[in-house]
C-alpha cells in the first residue's frame, strides 16, 4: 500500500512475451481444416498462428511472459504487489490464473486477480492496474493477457477455428511523478473501456459452468463483427486522443489488437495514419485474444522500432462487445 499520489504516472518499465513452440502454418491447416492459405491470406493477413500443446497452459504463458517482462525491468517476482491478467482460456474455473502466476513468481503479498473481456482484456486490465496504482493500492504492477484459445475453438468450423491462436503478453508498470518542467512526461496518459452487452451474441462461447456445465466452443457472426470494429475503433481512438488534446498527428505508434489485417488497415485510413505506424504481428501471431496487444507491443519493442519518449495507442475490441483504448508515452 502506498500513498495516492495525484501526480504520479505509470510507466511502462519492461516488456516480455510468450509463445507455443508450434507454429502451424495455413498450409499445414488446410490438410485438416476445408481451407486455403489464400482465404485465410486475403481475407485476415494471417499465415502462422503458434498452438499450445497439452503442457503448455494459459499459466505457463503467463509466467514465461512474466518473467520475460521483469527481466527487462531489471525487477523480481518479489517487487510486485499487484498482478492483473486478463484472459478468457482460464487454467481453470477458479482459482484466478492470476494467483498461479503470483505463486510462480514467488510474490507474496498484494493481490493477483484475472479479468475477463476477451480481446480487449489488456486493455481492461491495464486501465484497472492504472487507476489501482494512482490512488495508492500498489506500487509496481505485472500487467499480462494470456490466453490458449485453441482450447476453446470448433476445429470443424473453418470460420472461426483459423483466426486465432495461443500466447502472452506482459508489462510492468512503476509509478513515477514527473518533473514540474518536463514537457512531455512518460506514462500512461488515458484510457477509455466501454462495452455494449447487446451484443453478447455475436462473439462468444456457447458453454459455460452455470450454463452448460461444459467449457464451450467459439461461436462468432464474423462480418457483423467486423463491421462493429471499425466503427467503435475509430471511435474510441478519437475520443481518447481528443480528451489529451492529441491528434492523429502525434501518434507515433499505434499498437492494435490483431485480429484482422483488413481491420486494422481500415481503422489506421479511418485515423489518417501511415501504415508504416501501425505494429502489425496478426500474420505471424494471428489473434491471440487478450495476448495480442502486449505481444504486439513487445515485439516492436525488442526489435527496435518503439523507442523511450514516443507516443503509443493501444487499441482493442471483442466479445461483450468490448473496446478500449490507451494512450501511453512510452
Ligand atoms: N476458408 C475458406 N472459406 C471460408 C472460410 C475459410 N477458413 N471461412 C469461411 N469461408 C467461406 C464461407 O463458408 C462463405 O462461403 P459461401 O459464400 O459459400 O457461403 C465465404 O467464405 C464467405 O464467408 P463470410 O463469413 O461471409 O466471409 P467474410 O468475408 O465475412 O470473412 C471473416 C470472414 C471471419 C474473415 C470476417 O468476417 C472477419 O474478419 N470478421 C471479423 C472477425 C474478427 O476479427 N473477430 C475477432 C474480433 S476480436
Amino acid at each position: 500500500m502506498t500513498v495516492p499520489n495525484t501526480h504520479a504516472r505509470c510507466v511502462i518499465l519492461g516488456t516480455g512475451s510468450a509463445l507455443p513452440e508450434r507454429r502451424v502454418s495455413n498450409e499445414e491447416l488446410s490438410q485438416t481444416v476445408d481451407t486455403s492459405d489464400s482465404w485465410i491470406t486475403e481475407r485476415t493477413g494471417i499465415k502462422f498462428r503458434h498452438i499450445a500443446s497439452p503442457d503448455e497452459t494459459t499459466s505457463s504463458l503467463a509466467i514465461a511472459s512474466a518473467r520475460n517482462a521483469l527481466d527487462a525491468a531489471g525487477l523480481q517476482g518479489s517487487d510486485i504487489d499487484l498482478i492483473v491478467l486478463a484472459t478468457a482460456t482460464p487454467d481453470h474455473t477458479f482459482p484466478a490464473t492470476a494467483t498461479k502466476v503470483q505463486a510462480a513468481l514467488g510474490m507474496t503479498r498484494g493481490a493477483a486477480f484475472d479479468v475477463a473481456a476477451v480481446c480487449s482484456g489488456f486493455l481492461y486490465a491495464l486501465s484497472v492496474a492504472d487507476s489501482m496504482m494512482r490512488t495508492g493500492m500498489a506500487s509496481k504492477a505485472l500487467v499480462i493477457g494470456a490466453e490458449t484459445f485453441s482450447r476453446i475453438l470448433d476445429w470443424e468450423d473453418r470460420g472461426t477455428c483459423v483466426l486465432f491462436g495461443d500466447g502472452a503478453g506482459a508489462v510492468v508498470l512503476g509509478l513515477e511523478t514527473p518533473a514540474a518542467d518536463d514537457p512531455s512526461p512518460r506514462g500512461i496518459l488515458a484510457t477509455q473501456l466501454h462495452s455494449d452487452g447487446r451484443h453478447h451474441d455475436l462473439l462468444y462461447v456457447d458453454g459455460g459452468p452455470s450454463t452448460t456445465g461444459t467449457v464451450g466452443k467459439v461461436r462468432m457472426k464474423g462480418r457483423e463483427v467486423f463491421r462493429h470494429a471499425v466503427v467503435n475503433l475509430a471511435e474510441v481512438l478519437d475520443q481518447t486522443l481528443a480528451l489529451q488534446g492529441l491528434t492523429s498527428a502525434d501518434i507515433d505508434w499505434l499498437v492494435p489488437h490483431q485480429a484482422n489485417a483488413r481491420i486494422l488497415d481500415a481503422t489506421a485510413r479511418k485515423l489518417g495514419l501511415s501504415r508504416s505506424k501501425v505494429v502489425v504481428t496478426v500474420d505471424t501471431h494471428a489473434n491471440t485474444s487478450a495476448a495480442s496487444v502486449p505481444l504486439a507491443l513487445d515485439t516492436a519493442v525488442r526489435d527496435g522500432r518503439i523507442q523511450r519518449g514516443q507516443l503509443l495507442v493501444l487499441e482493442a475490441m471483442g466479445g461483450g462487445l468490448t473496446w478500449g483504448a490507451a494512450i501511453v508515452r512510452y
